[in-house]
């Protein structure tokens, strides 16, 4: 059986899965109650400094996008930090964290940026015993207008600056959340790992507006009338926080800075594609949100039968494994061709492999075939572009198959050697290079 333990920054857990900071991790009874679910960890919903707590919304705080099926696949939220007293959540986190020593316990912090909120926060955070911090610069909407959340994380120099007084002022871990709402992920992540932080954690919410009320006319969450944008999170944010993390591992400025992934994981197999990208541990909030804290032991049961069935030990065994092969566009084999193919005994003619093809250009599945509705690819025309298999409702009824030989198509050999764009003969970078010799 699988060992799921992780140890990340030296904090121990019995699995990967930690709760992000998020309503699911605001008061100890929610926490408990996760902790005896099963869940490895939690990330405490962001504390800020001492004084009168924030002020949340009374309305509606939570906008939404479904699929047919009514799931929900993206989740925007206008909910700022917690708005809980600070003694009580300190009180609270020291009291779970004494009685549940082996889980991890990362206390999220967002005060102002100056050195001495920091400071003060850190040492009050130290005496709970909670294994580490997190500092929040993702938070998009609220906080950001006030000088925080987002509106440090946008600002490489001021993640460096605070990391920096962080370490200087704890002995706990250091991880910094990093925001999405910026066009370049890895030039936060280096100022952290400037900063001397242990660790980055992403993504935090995406810039979101998920409706407007057509009646109205105001953007949903409506409140009295008017909505602002919220911060978005769910299934539906997955492929932009995998492809952030991917940015992080790869970049020789930051590989091998550990990370935490967070960002639509609902199930193991979305878990475990964070850890093939390098993660130590991941972050669930949505998913916890959607459908309760038992959800982890779905998680927990499946990672366990993947690694059980691939021989994997330990989450070492594969963690960072697909780094490697994230590439950039440049360095793909241009030489690999692919066809689709239809399996006849799936298809239930449904004819949307046809419509697609046909409409996207390159008229490559038949409809009517001797007078009869019949599907079926026609090589020479095909590209490979996979769209029908991303259009057919049947899952496994078209595959891509790579060829050998002779391309239909083209009428040209396919070449078994690796090629890309960098050598290849309609690159102007290639003649320019050439007439230079
Ligand atoms: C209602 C709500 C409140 C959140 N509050 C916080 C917060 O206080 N601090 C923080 O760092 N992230 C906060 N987040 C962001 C989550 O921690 C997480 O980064 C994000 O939801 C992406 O993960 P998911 O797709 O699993 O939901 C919040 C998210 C939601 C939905
Ligand atoms: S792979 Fe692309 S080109 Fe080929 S049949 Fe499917 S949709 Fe058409
Ligand atoms: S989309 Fe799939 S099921 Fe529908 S006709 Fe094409 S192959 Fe058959």
């Amino acid at each position: 059986m699988a060992n799921l333990s992780t140890e990340f920054l030296g904090i121990r857990s019995p699995n990967p899965f930690w709760l992000a900071s998020a309503p699911p991790t605001d008061k100890q009874y929610n926490v408990e109650r996760a902790f005896e679910a099963g869940w490895g960890g939690v990330v405490w919903k962001t504390l800020g400094e001492a004084g009168p707590p924030v002020v949340n919304v009374n309305g509606p705080r939570y906008g939404a996008i479904w699929g047919a099926d009514r799931r929900l696949l993206g989740l925007n939220n206008i909910e700022l930090i917690t708005d809980r007293d600070l003694e009580v959540n300190l009180r609270e986190i020291k009291e779970v964290k004494r009685k549940w020593p082996d889980r991890a316990m990362i206390v999220s912090l967002m005060v102002p940026c100056e050195e001495e909120p920091w400071k003060k926060i850190l040492a009050r955070v130290e005496e709970t015993g909670a294994d580490g911090v997190e500092l929040n610069f993702g938070c998009p909407h609220g906080m950001s207008e006030r000088g925080m959340g987002s509106a440090v994380g946008q600002v490489p120099e001021y993640i460096e600056m605070v990391a920096r007084w962080c370490k200087q002022h704890t002995r706990m871990p250091v991880i910094v959340k990093l925001t999405p709402n910026i066009t370049d992920i890895r030039k936060p992540a280096e100022a952290a790992k400037r900063g001397g932080a242990d660790a980055v954690s992403l993504i935090n919410t995406i810039n979101s507006i998920t409706a407007v009320d057509l009646d109205n006319f105001a953007p949903e969450p409506t409140i009295d009338g008017k909505g602002s944008h919220g911060g978005y999170c769910g299934p539906a944010v997955k492929p932009i926080a995998l492809s952030m993390v991917s940015e992080i591992a790869r970049n020789p400025e930051t590989h091998g800075l550990p990370i935490s992934g967070i960002g639509g994981v609902t199930t193991w197999r979305d878990a475990a594609e964070f850890i093939a990208l390098g993660c130590g541990s991941v972050q669930v909030c949505t998913a916890a949100m959607t459908y309760g804290f038992k959800i982890v032991q779905e998680m927990i049961a499946g990672l366990s039968n993947y690694m059980d069935e691939k021989g994997y030990e330990s989450i070492e065994d594969f963690r960072g494994k697909a780094v490697p092969n994230v590439t950039d566009w440049q360095y793909l084999n241009l030489n690999y061709v692919t066809k689709a193919r239809i399996d006849q005994d799936l298809c239930i003619k449904c004819g949307r492999c046809h419509i697609a093809c046909e409409d996207t250009s390159h008229q490559a599945i038949t409809n009517m075939v001797d007078g009869a509705r019949h599907f079926e690819v026609i090589d020479e025309e095909c590209v490979g572009c996979n769209m029908c298999v991303n259009v057919c409702p049947v899952e496994g009824c078209i595959s891509m198959e790579p060829i050998a030989g002779v391309d239909p198509r083209t009428k040209k050999p396919v070449d078994p050697d690796y090629a890309n764009w960098t050598t290849h003969p309609n690159n102007p970078a290639v003649w320019a290079k050439e007439a230079a010799e």
